[in-house]
């Protein structure tokens, strides 16, 4: 072999050496940027989750239904955003309901609950269900929320009704409510709760459940 030969074959195996060296340095780098990338997305992602929760905290979902709507209503709205359930019930049952739950509206009276829940301090966020009764809220949930000290709580009506919107009884959620953070609320046709799925998620998912 001759010495020309020789040299240049010494010299393709240098750079040969070297572009291969190149190569696997960069690509090791690579790799390890990607796995990088990759535990700080998962990092960031669990980060979010951790976020929502807390800001959403402990979640009541408390009710008042005569006739089985607003209890639909409620368990769809406890199974999408994993609270516990409450029903509020009255002390009394109605001699005559209608006489009754309209002269207790009109005459602004508090109807004294069966119980309340456990521990009711512990909860962050309140959804309040009712069927719309007149245009307004049956007496026994103003009953109900005076009975909590609302300071620096999230209140959330939902509600049944037959016609009526949400409207008329939100006077009485901001008068009883008066001092929570009160979001907008939901109101759906008598018990309606199932096939109003998407309706219901895509509210809960615009006030932040
Ligand atoms: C005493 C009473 C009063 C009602 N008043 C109204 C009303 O003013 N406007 C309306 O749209 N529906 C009214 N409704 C219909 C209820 O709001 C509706 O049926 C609701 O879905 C019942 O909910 P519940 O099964 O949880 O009790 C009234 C029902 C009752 C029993």
């Amino acid at each position: 072999m001759n010495k020309k030969l020789l040299i240049t074959i010494l010299v393709v195996l240098v750079v040969a050496l070297v572009i291969g060296g190149v190569y696997f340095f960069t690509r090791d780098n690579q790799e390890s940027s990607n796995v990088a990338r990759e535990n700080i997305t998962n990092i960031e992602e669990q980060n979010e989750t951790e976020n929502t929760n807390a800001k959403n905290g402990n979640i009541l979902v408390a009710y008042y239904s005569y006739s089985g709507n607003t209890e639909n209503f409620a368990n769809v709205i406890s199974k999408e955003v994993g609270g516990d359930l409450f029903e509020i019930e009255r002390a009394e049952e109605y001699s005559d309901l209608y006489t009754d739950a309209e002269a207790e509206i009109n005459n602004n009276e508090k109807p004294e609950l069966a119980g309340m829940p456990e521990n009711v301090e512990q909860y962050d966020t309140i959804f309040i269900g009712y069927p719309i009764w007149w245009d307004r809220t049956p007496a026994i949930i103003n009953t109900f929320l005076e009975n909590i000290d609302l300071t620096g709580k999230t209140v959330i009506p939902f509600c049944t009704s037959s016609s009526d919107s949400i409207e008329g009884s939100m006077k009485d959620i901001n008068n009883s409510a008066s001092e929570a953070n009160i979001l907008e609320g939901l109101r759906i046709s008598g018990g309606s709760a199932e096939s109003n799925i998407d309706e219901i998620q895509n509210w809960l998912e615009e006030i932040g459940y």
